[in-house]
């Protein structure tokens, strides 16, 4: 019997060499009853039998991120790979619905749990603000709002909305928060940092990830967090990144600085148990983070994180020199965002442990934790989600949370002879296109990865993503700034021009300003001023003999020195998302007053840029008003 079995080997890989195919490494086959399919042993004892089974290249395709467009359900179940995304623009083809992502997911999650091991995926996505990917989500302020807001039981309750909105359509890994201390609101991702210190971010980040993973991970309605982009991402300087601009660029910084100002969220963070951990497009003196043992070692040993550390989309191209996914994963990067080759990935990766470039402990390092966070979340147990928290999304609760984070982030900057709050027996004029546009309110990472707008236009991709949301019907649930005040006051008081040549009789105007949505190095931007469109409407309001007031949306401060003196108040609004219109109007009628404080300096002009600890700026961090101080 075995002489017989030792023949068909012998002659089976005969075969295989003169066919070209030799196999690498036998399958075992595996038991229905197999040790690692059992819940009831411990994780540990699961893993160690679940490795049993794994071939090298099963072990490499665990530690594949794979984007949803690069990969169809059958490669994952062919290929075993260890995890899908959707990126910023990319989700299911028949729509953005709650009901359309879960299909889609179980679809991929199904395809994992045909592979030959069986082994669930991960499914991450950006729900960098709520879940904007998802038509009919709660799409709360961009984190510089909430950083004025700084309020960490709410980020916390924020954190569990979105992760209960997530898991309702299949997704169980969220991209968020980004505890990135953006030091140059030159940064295109400035809108994505809660501050520019340290003390704002760490407490808001780690309430944060509280929220997501309430409960613990095995909860069907938790979120495994993912802490990015470790780390310095907001140290980049101008000049160094894409195009000349910051993101993805480099930072000068001692060690000292980048410890105390960039690490510390980190610290605070990793004792929150976040299940992981994005490294950062950028670099330290030259240094890319994507190959930098030296301080991922740090976060390891010295922070003490243990969970799975994931790179950046195509990070590892960040690095020169040979074999660039061999130095990022023997950096300490234990899964990496390809996000589309992953037939070469496997390839290349398997061979390098062939040819000694990764050891194989490092594989086997990397897998565990991967395996060990599936099996923490019960994904082999619960691998699909059932569709019994779709009604949960978007609530008129969820609602409220998010009205109240807007009013909250609202940072009042100058108010002059009483120009708020405002009554309601009076007709007001509101001013601009900006007042009723829900994607310009919302910002980048809004549906489509640069966001989107309906009625102010001044980029191509912006115009492109505008079309392709009307003919999908994407558009975020919520309240624009117009309607709200529409609502409050009836069409009759309110007089409505794009430019301002038109006040009617009213005493004072609203006047919507600001930017269009952008995201990472496309909106990086040399000049922080306010459009010439924006500066007319607030001067024709003023020449109409009105008060003005002006709303400024926009993911960070301006440069408003032209328009300040024609302006009787002033109210940073960031970028507020779905609940934009109630928020802002409870504080403008003065239901709450204003208690948002600037968690960045207000430059005065691009000379206060970057910022520097000596710099005044026009508001100072910690700056705003109230009403009845006034
Ligand atoms: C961004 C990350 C994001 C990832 C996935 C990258 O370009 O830097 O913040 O999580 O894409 O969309
Ligand atoms: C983003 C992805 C996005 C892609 C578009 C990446 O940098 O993070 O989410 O879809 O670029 O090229």
């Amino acid at each position: 019997m075995k002489r017989t079995r030792s023949i068909f080997l012998l002659l089976l890989t005969f075969m295989l060499i003169f066919t070209g195919c030799i196999p690498r490494q036998e399958q075992q086959n595996i038991p229905d009853r197999a040790k690692y399919k059992n819940a009831d042993l411990p994780i540990e004892e699961r893993i160690n039998d679940l490795f049993s089974y794994m071939t090298l290249e099963e072990k490499v395709a665990q530690m594949a991120q794979v984007a949803n467009y690069a990969a169809s359900p059958s490669d994952v179940t062919d290929k075993g790979l260890g995890s899908i995304l959707s990126g910023g623009s990319d989700g299911p083809y028949s729509g953005f619905k709650p009901e359309n992502w879960l299909e889609f997911c179980n679809e991929y999650q199904k395809a994992a749990l045909e592979s030959r091991l069986g082994i669930p995926i991960l499914y991450g996505i950006d729900a960098v603000h709520g879940h904007a990917k998802a038509v009919g989500a709660t799409v709360f302020p961009h984190n510089i709002g909430l950083g004025a807001a700084n309020d960490p039981g709410l980020m916390e309750k924020i954190g569990r909305i979105t992760a209960v909105e997530v898991s309702a359509s299949g997704i169980n890994w969220n991209f968020s928060p980004c505890v990135a201390v953006a030091r140059d609101i030159r940064w295109g991702r400035t809108y994505e940092s809660f501050g520019e210190t340290p003390d704002i971010v760490s407490p808001l980040g780690a309430a944060y990830i509280r929220g997501l993973q309430a409960g613990g991970l095995g909860k069907r309605d938790s979120v495994a967090a993912c802490v990015k982009h470790y780390f310095g991402d907001g140290a980049a300087e101008w000049g160094t990144g894409i195009d000349g601009g910051i993101d993805q660029g480099d930072s000068k910084a001692t060690d000292e600085e980048m410890r105390t100002i960039h690490l510390a969220p980190y610290i605070e963070a990793v004792k929150q148990n976040p299940a992981t951990i994005m490294i950062s497009f950028s670099g330290i003196r030259g240094e890319e983070m994507h190959g930098n043992k030296k301080w991922i070692d740090i976060l390891r040993n010295e922070l003490g994180f243990d969970g799975l550390i994931v790179s950046d989309w195509a990070g590892h191209k960040q690095l020169n020199g040979s074999n660039i996914l061999a130095q990022s994963i023997n950096a300490g990067i234990d899964m990496i965002m390809i996000p589309d080759t992953f037939d070469s990935f496997i390839l290349e990766v398997s061979q390098n442990v062939r040819d000694g470039i990764i050891s194989e402990e490092r594989i086997n390092e990397a897998v565990r934790r991967i395996l060990k966070l599936k099996f923490e979340m019960g994904l082999f147990e619960n691998p699909l989600a059932d569709g019994t928290l779709l009604s949960s999304v978007g609530t008129d609760e969820s609602m409220k949370t998010a009205r109240e984070a807007v009013r909250k982030s609202l940072v009042l900057l100058k108010n002059n002879k009483n120009a708020l709050p405002l009554s309601e027996d009076d007709p007001v004029a509101v001013i601009g296109t900006k007042s009723k546009d829900m994607g310009v309110m919302c910002g980048g990472w809004t549906v489509y990865w640069g966001g989107y707008s309906m009625h102010e236009k001044l980029r191509g991709w912006l115009d492109d993503n505008s079309q392709k949301i009307k003919a999908q019907n994407m558009f975020v649930k919520g309240t624009t700034i117009l309607d709200s005040l529409t609502e409050r006051l009836g069409e009759d008081k309110i007089s409505y021009s794009d430019n301002g040549e038109n006040t009617g009789p009213a005493k004072k105007s609203i006047v919507v300003i600001g930017e269009v949505p952008y995201v990472e190095f496309t909106g990086d931007s040399n000049d922080l001023g306010i459009s010439e469109e924006d500066v007319a409407r607030v001067k024709n309001a003023r020449s109409k003999g009105t008060q003005v007031i002006a709303v400024i949306i926009s993911g960070r401060p301006l440069i408003i020195t032209e328009i300040e003196p024609y302006c009787d108040a002033i109210v940073a609004a960031w970028l507020p998302g779905s609940m934009a219109g109630p928020g802002i109007t409870d504080a403008l009628y003065g239901d709450h007053d204003f208690t948002g404080k600037l968690s960045f300096t207000w430059p005065r002009s691009m000379k206060d840029i970057p910022f520097k600890e000596s710099t005044k700026g026009m508001y100072p961090r910690g700056y705003g008003l109230q009403m009845k101080s006034e």
